[in-house]
């Protein structure tokens, strides 16, 4: 599989604060990578700084081969390539479903809007929203927002998806419902990075393992031998 993603040096500094110390990464098409690690390790900023919401202090950032930052790339043109969810889904709350999935093909990709509703209907049927495309985000669930927000992210056709410990904001018993989501996704060969606690999902859909700590990857691994093979007493204890 072709490269679609290659991280290389990344170093973020806050002030005098580290924040990522060297991150080295390469993602591969249809790679569901799950990223690990304790609070503050750098999950967050990680993934922030792969969308350029946040700029790297310093970075080489490969998008198929091309490199963003260096070619000036628009930071929105590559975003529309490079979807984001996040914990607390990040709706607009005044919109319908329907227009908080149409409003940026609309608006950012300049679809007409009976070709972004018939998309937007495709991918929330796809999360088995399409029941609700004329309610408000706060008659929603959290699971239902949630996958609203999965189906938005769609919508723009990306071509990598970044979640952010998608179901931390969930009761449990929405978690579930979202991780299915998810996973239907992976089977379908959508490319994600995955920050998440969830060990069934890092174990069993993941293909690959990421474990930060303190800004440096310490470990990178397919998913079977991280977790079946694991030789650092650390990560040993962090996945018990
Ligand atoms: N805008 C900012 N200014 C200063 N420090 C920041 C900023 N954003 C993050 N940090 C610091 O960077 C470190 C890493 O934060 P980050 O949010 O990436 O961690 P995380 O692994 O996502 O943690 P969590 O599991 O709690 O979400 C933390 O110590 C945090 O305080
Ligand atoms: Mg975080």
């Amino acid at each position: 599989m072709e490269n679609i993603l290659e991280i290389k040096d990344l170093v973020k500094t806050y002030g005098n604060r580290t924040v990522l110390d060297g991150i080295n990464l390469t993602v591969k098409e249809k790679e569901v990578i799950s990223i690990l690690g304790s609070s503050g390790s750098g999950k967050s900023t990680l993934l922030r700084c792969i969308n350029l919401l946040e700029e790297p202090t310093q970075a080489k950032i490969y998008f198929h081969n091309k490199d963003i930052i260096k070619n000036h790339t628009k930071p929105e043109e590559y975003r529309q390539k490079v979807g984001m969810v996040f914990q607390n889904f990040n709706l607009f709350d005044n919109l319908t479903v329907l227009d908080n999935c149409t409003i940026s093909p609309i608006k950012i990709l300049g679809i007409d809007k009976e070709k972004a509703t018939k998309k937007a209907i495709h991918y929330l049927k796809k999360v088995g929203m399409d029941r609700f495309i004329n309610a408000r985000p706060k008659h929603l669930s959290g699971g239902q927002k949630q996958r609203v927000a999965i189906a938005r992210a769609l919508c723009m056709e990306p071509e990598i998806l970044l979640f952010d410990e998608p179901t931390s904001a969930l009761d449990p018993e929405m978690v579930t419902e979202v991780l299915n989501t998810m996973t239907d996704l992976a089977k379908d060969g959508m490319t994600m990075l995955v920050v998440t606690h969830e060990m069934n999902f890092a174990r069993d859909v993941s293909t690959r393992v990421i474990f930060l700590d303190q800004g440096k990857i310490i470990e990178d691994n397919n998913s079977h031998d991280f977790f079946y093979n694991q030789q650092n007493e650390r990560i040993k204890e962090f996945i018990k």
